[in-house]
């Protein structure tokens, strides 16, 4: 990228203002007319450069869990001021990575949103002063919140406009970039969501009110695979997924196959609940989805199967369902589910997704978090839920919107930590998903942090 088409960039966001509309003010700045201005732009492309050439410091599930497995102060401090350096050199690796993208995408409707978020977070951390105390650290978590809950509009964001891009870039070099920016920020909000549930530990700890023992900060040490299962179930009964009108919306639960669970009931092992509910309950969406619309006249659907495998060093579930497999005319192989180009999964480009990805864009919780936020959402009074999120007239719940993250998120969720989801379609009769997690959390964070 040249130059002057960087300095542009970073001059638009820094002066929030458009790109188009930049380019005679950064003419004048390289003439000399606005020196200042110049002075300062050179100043924070310099920053950025700097934290953009530290490599991140990768960690693993374990070390995770054994950092917080002690939390005097002195820790807690510590992990504060690694969370301070660690994310602006993770965001910043992410900004280079944007600022590489042809003009064409960083212009594109929600690409440049991301940016600006990023750039601004880039600039809250680099000013954030050194943390000393167990009050500073209060602060600081008060503060990681709040840019968690800015940065929940990314991922919708991203999505769209990397669809609406989708012509103007090769598959491999979209989905590349699209894997970077969601493992980099999957990363950032585990260390972010760690400390912040290290500190509360660590605050009940002090205050002898800390009595469970089945966590350390985010990550479950004893995870019930079988239990995570029920409860996506439990959710999804509630709120199923859109089937286009070919049946009725918000059912009762008794339009939906049965959830048929096997193998090892009782396997537990430590990982991040959400990450395994989301993985889940985006498999088992797409199953009752699939399964419903595969048999539509029928009172009793065909259930869908979930084994669960513990082994050695993997813990496997298997989902199974009768809903006819993955063969759809836009799509040549069950890989190119996960793909973000229209090349490789023409539904990208399709105008409901887009409608719905900017509806979802457009909110300001942006796309759901975990399976718990969801069931909060659903059982608070129907008036609140109203105005959040658009229900049905007679207030049941909306149907679950389809904006195509669903399987690609899952699948980054399942690689970060050195898992993997395979997708086997048979076609004409169903699907077999094969999710494998380690269990063993001793790989470090996928490299694209
Ligand atoms: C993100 O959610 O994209 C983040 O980078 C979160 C971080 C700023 C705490």
């Amino acid at each position: 990228m040249s130059w002057t088409h960087y300095t542009l960039r970073i001059t638009a966001i820094a002066e929030r203002r458009p790109l188009t509309k930049l380019r005679s003010h950064h003419v004048q700045a390289h003439v000399g007319v606005r020196p200042i201005s110049s002075a300062v732009h050179f100043y924070q492309n310099r920053q950025l450069e700097l934290y953009a050439s530290k490599k991140a410091q990768r960690l693993t599930l374990r070390q995770l869990v054994f950092f917080g497995r002690s939390l005097d102060e002195e820790r807690m401090i510590k992990g504060a001021n690694y969370v301070r350096t660690e994310l602006p050199v993770r965001i910043a690796h992410r900004l280079r990575d944007l600022q590489a993208l042809p003009y064409v995408v960083v212009t594109q409707e929600g690409v440049a949103k991301v940016y600006e978020l990023y750039w601004s977070a880039f600039e809250k951390f680099r000013r954030y002063p050194q943390i000393n105390t167990l009050a500073e650290n209060d602060a600081f978590c008060q503060f990681l919140r709040g840019l968690l809950n800015e940065h929940a509009v990314v991922i919708p964001n991203l999505s769209l406009g990397l669809s609406l891009s989708s012509p103007y870039l090769a598959p491999e070099r979209l989905d590349a970039f699209m894997r970077r920016m969601l493992v980099s920020r999957i990363s950032r909000r585990v260390l972010a969501e760690h400390h912040i549930a290290l500190s509360q530990d660590a605050k009940e700890i002090r205050e002898g009110r800390h009595f469970s023992d089945d966590h350390v900060g985010i990550i479950q040490t004893g995870l019930n695979v079988k239990e995570c299962i029920d409860r996506c179930t439990t959710y999804l009964r509630c709120r199923p997924p859109d089937v286009d009108g070919d049946v009725a919306e918000g059912g009762s639960g008794a339009d939906w196959s049965e959830v048929v669970i096997d193998g090892h009931l009782d396997t537990k092992f430590a990982y991040i609940r959400e990450h395994l509910e989301y993985i889940v309950f985006e498999l088992l969406k797409n199953s009752f989805r699939a399964t419903r619309l595969k048999h539509p006249n029928v009172s009793q659907l065909p259930p869908i199967g979930a084994t669960i495998v513990s082994g050695n060093n993997h813990v496997t579930i298997r989902i199974s369902d009768q809903g006819g497999g993955l063969m759809m005319p836009q799509i040549k192989s069950p890989s190119d589910l996960f793909s973000f180009s229209h090349l490789r999964n023409a539904t990208r480009l399709e105008d409901a997704r887009l409608g719905a990805l900017r509806t979802v864009s457009s909110r300001k919780q942006g796309v759901r978090a975990t399976v718990d936020e969801q069931i909060d959402t659903w059982q608070r009074p129907s008036e609140a839920r109203r105005a959040e999120n658009g229900t049905n007239q007679g207030g049941s719940p909306s149907p679950l919107p389809r904006i195509g993250i669903g399987l690609p998120m899952s699948n980054i969720f399942a690689n970060y930590f050195g898992g993997s989801l395979e997708l086997i379609s048979m076609d004409g009769y169903g699907t077999d998903v094969y999710l494998r997690l380690p269990r063993l959390g001793t790989n470090l964070e996928g490299i694209e942090v």
